[in-house]
């Protein structure tokens, strides 16, 4: 197995004792059956003795939630948000016109506003997921408009803005329960604990079996509560990402290929992470290093 990076035999014997005790978690969290409604619960209360005191609201903040020495960075980043100016080309983009005189408005229930927390949804009329960037998207082709790139720019900043007219609203995707739903549901699971990469490591190896240890320089982040602040300001972007482009990102980790942004398997994957998170507000959007 190759290390992350070359950088130390350190390195090496921390990513080979991280997969070491993934393996076992990986199993471990493969191995029975359940309801959605018992995943939600068995996720949580991990959680919940793995880090005693934190209440389910702090973990909408990643790691911040957990580490309190790099809390007082991000606090004080916070204070001039490096999103601010997004939020506000977003809201622009957002409340100007088509080519046809129709506004993004007209394709979302209350015209758009505090509506984040119920995305992704599954769409009994189109048989699937919807995210919002793809909602976002299928109104401007049903409105003569050419798709925005998925990952980045004004569609991180049309999504950045409608999440923060949702900020403070309980995070709500509807239980999956028709077979269909569950189908989609399940799937996105199956990603999320399934090993992959040259590492041949599980998002849960990282976000769940090692929340709260270190990778290299960074801290990982529990997987319960990841979705809250998406699209995100990453410093080591420079800009605003969608909930997709960090799933890339994090497929490379592991030497993964990343998917399609919007493709079905991380639109399953954003089902399943964005359930597990009912519950804790919107806060979007975030930033992170
Ligand atoms: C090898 C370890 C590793 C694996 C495997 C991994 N990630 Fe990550 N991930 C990281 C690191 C490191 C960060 C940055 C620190 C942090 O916030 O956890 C990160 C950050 C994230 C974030 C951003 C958290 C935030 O607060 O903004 C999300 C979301 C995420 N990962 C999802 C996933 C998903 C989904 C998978 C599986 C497809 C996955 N990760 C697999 C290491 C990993």
């Amino acid at each position: 197995m190759k290390p992350l990076n070359n950088k130390s035999s350190h390195i090496k014997r921390v990513v080979l004792a991280l997969t070491t005790v993934g393996a076992i978690g990986g199993l471990f969290s493969n191995a029975m059956a359940t309801t959605p409604e018992e995943d939600l619960q068995n996720f949580r209360e991990y959680f919940y003795k793995k880090f005693p005191g934190v209440p389910l609201s702090e973990y909408g903040n990643g790691v911040y939630g957990i580490d309190q020495k790099s809390r007082e960075t991000w606090e004080a980043i916070e204070e001039f948000p490096p999103y601010e100016i997004d939020i506000e080309t977003g809201e622009e983009l957002f409340n100007t016109p088509f080519a046809n005189g129709n506004t993004y408005a007209s394709c979302f229930k209350n015209g758009g506003i505090g509506i984040r927390q119920n995305f992704p949804f599954y769409s009994k009329e189109h048989k699937q997921v919807k995210t919002l960037e793809q909602v976002i998207n299928e109104c401007r082709t049903k409105n003569g408009e050419k798709p925005l790139k998925w990952k980045k720019g004004k569609i991180a900043s049309i999504s950045a803005y409608m999440a923060y007219t949702s900020r403070g609203k309980a995070t709500h995707v509807k239980t999956p329960t028709t077979p269909d739903e569950i189908k989609w549901y399940e799937r996105g699971r199956k990603h999320f604990y399934a090993k992959r990469g040259q590492l041949n490591m599980s998002c849960a190896n990282c976000h769940q079996d090692n929340a709260g240890n270190y990778i290299r320089a960074d801290i990982l982040s529990p997987g319960l509560g990841h979705v809250t602040h998406f699209p995100v300001y990453r410093a080591k972007w420079g800009n605003l990402g969608t909930m997709h482009r960090r799933y890339g990102g994090c497929n490379k980790q592991v030497r993964a290929l990343p998917l399609k942004a919007q493709s079905d398997e991380y639109k399953a994957l954003e089902y399943f992470h964005t359930y597990m998170s009912n519950g804790i507000e919107v806060n979007g959007p975030g930033s992170r290093k």
